[in-house]
């Protein structure tokens, strides 16, 4: 009988690809995927690091799995990701029943580090997971920014691009596969280049490969979000109209101590000159900095109305080992819960009110299921008639109910 492989993934996008890199490995030795635990025969916990609660999440999920692998015979762990890379091998000391370290930027020796354990000998069977409308391309890796909080580029390492041309031939692979949108993927994934080409050039060559019918990408620094960008894209339909720009804060002076790079009113600019393209635009807001007074905190109120995001994913400070920030003094447990409890407050209408804003005007949708699928700008789009999955249909926004829309056709 065909062996099965769980996979659990924690963390962000970027993890996800790995967990399906991770997989397709698998599935090439004769593993099948499954979605239930109690019948797998190797889970793989893809970990994340950015805050202490992922990791702990990740490392109380392990520690669930040593009744597991008791249960029955022959069953095996792989730790892998980000927690993963800054845990190392001394994991196996608290979780002896664990069979595999793979650390996030050993993602590219995986297949050598299966050799190696010797424990999944290659075997015929299996082909690639081809569920889904998106196929993610990882373009690079690592991050060459040194925000005081963040852990990533001590975990993930230094910038590293992968040529256009291995990244033109995956995309075009997935389009073949049936995957009409490409997400391309970067820790600072507009970072990229190569010599003689831009990000933006990479963006419109893998949206005229045969079969893509639109490109999305993440997640970007606002650092090149710069108008030679937008001027580059900003006559492709295909580069979906969404961007999910990371904004930390909202004032310049603890904007300045995270290291952004950026000040509040360039942030600002450059969000007015994404919107003038016709992009919707996500972030990412941290509340409790160490510095962050009364103050700071209320421009990150006024930052998010004054932007008009159309989601924003809320996170309280959370120090990490080795970090610049992780040195100075901490906020009160109860300043943090009571901040982010007033911004949830703020942001829980904004992606109600951009659903809204759509009524009345026309929208490209890209179709997940007969009548579902998602607008270039990234909003759930529900069709009159059905359609065939994979198609892109033209119509006119008619109505919303806060977190759909309703097509003409
Ligand atoms: N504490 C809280 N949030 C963090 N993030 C990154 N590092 C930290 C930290 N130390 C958030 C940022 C980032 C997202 C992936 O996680 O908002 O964009
Ligand atoms: Fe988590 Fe960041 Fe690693 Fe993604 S890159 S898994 S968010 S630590």
């Amino acid at each position: 009988m065909m062996k099965k492989l769980f996979i659990q993934t924690y963390g962000c996008q970027m993890n996800l690809a790995d967990s399906e890199e991770m997989a397709s490995h698998l599935l090439g030795r004769g593993y099948a995927l499954t979605e239930k635990l109690e019948e797998a025969d190797l889970v793989i916990v893809n970990t994340c690091t950015v805050r202490d609660h992922a990791e702990h999440r990740a490392l109380s999920f392990l520690g669930r799995l040593r009744q597991w692998k008791r249960e029955k015979p022959g069953r095996h762990i792989i730790f892998a990701g980000c927690a993963a890379q800054r845990l190392g091998e001394k994991l196996k000391k608290t979780f002896p029943y664990l069979d595999l370290v793979s650390g996030a930027r050993e993602i590219a020796h995986f297949a050598s580090l299966l050799d190696s354990c010797g424990l999944f000998p290659s075997a015929p069977g299996g082909s690639p997971d081809q569920r889904g409308i998106t196929g993610y391309v990882t373009i690079m890796r690592g991050c060459d920014f040194a925000c005081t909080y963040c852990i990533v580029p001590s975990v993930r390492g230094p910038v590293h691009c992968l040529p256009s041309k291995e990244i033109l031939a995956n995309a075009a692979c997935k389009a073949q596969e049936g995957h009409p949108e490409i997400m391309l993927l970067g820790q600072t994934v507009n970072a990229w280049k190569e010599a003689g080409k831009t990000f933006a050039d990479l963006l419109n060559e893998v949206s005229a490969l045969p079969g893509v019918e639109r490109v999305r990408f993440v997640s970007p620094h606002p650092a090149f979000i710069t108008p030679q960008f937008l001027e580059a894209v900003k006559n492709n339909p295909k580069i979906a109209r969404h961007i999910h720009l990371p904004a930390q804060s909202g004032s310049s002076k603890v904007l300045k101590e995270m290291k952004r790079g950026y000040t509040r009113e360039m942030l600002l600019e450059k969000i007015a000159a994404l919107k003038a393209c016709g992009f919707a635009i996500s972030t990412d807001l941290i509340v409790g900095f160490p510095t962050e007074t009364e103050e700071d905190f209320s421009q990150t109120l006024t930052l998010v109305e004054q932007a008009g995001f159309s989601a924003a994913y809320c996170f309280k400070y959370s120090p990490r080992q080795g970090t610049p920030a992780a040195q100075m003094p901490l906020l009160s447990e109860k300043v943090l819960e009571e901040r982010l409890d007033i911004l949830l407050n703020r942001v829980r209408g904004l992606a109600e009110a951009a659903y809204g804003v759509h009524i009345g005007r026309p929208a490209e949708i890209l179709m997940e299921s007969p009548n579902k699928g998602r607008t270039s700008d990234n909003f759930w789009a529900q069709t009159k008639k059905s359609y065939t999955i994979g198609s892109v249909v033209q119509s006119e926004v008619i109505d919303s109910d806060g977190t759909l829309l309703f097509t003409r056709d």
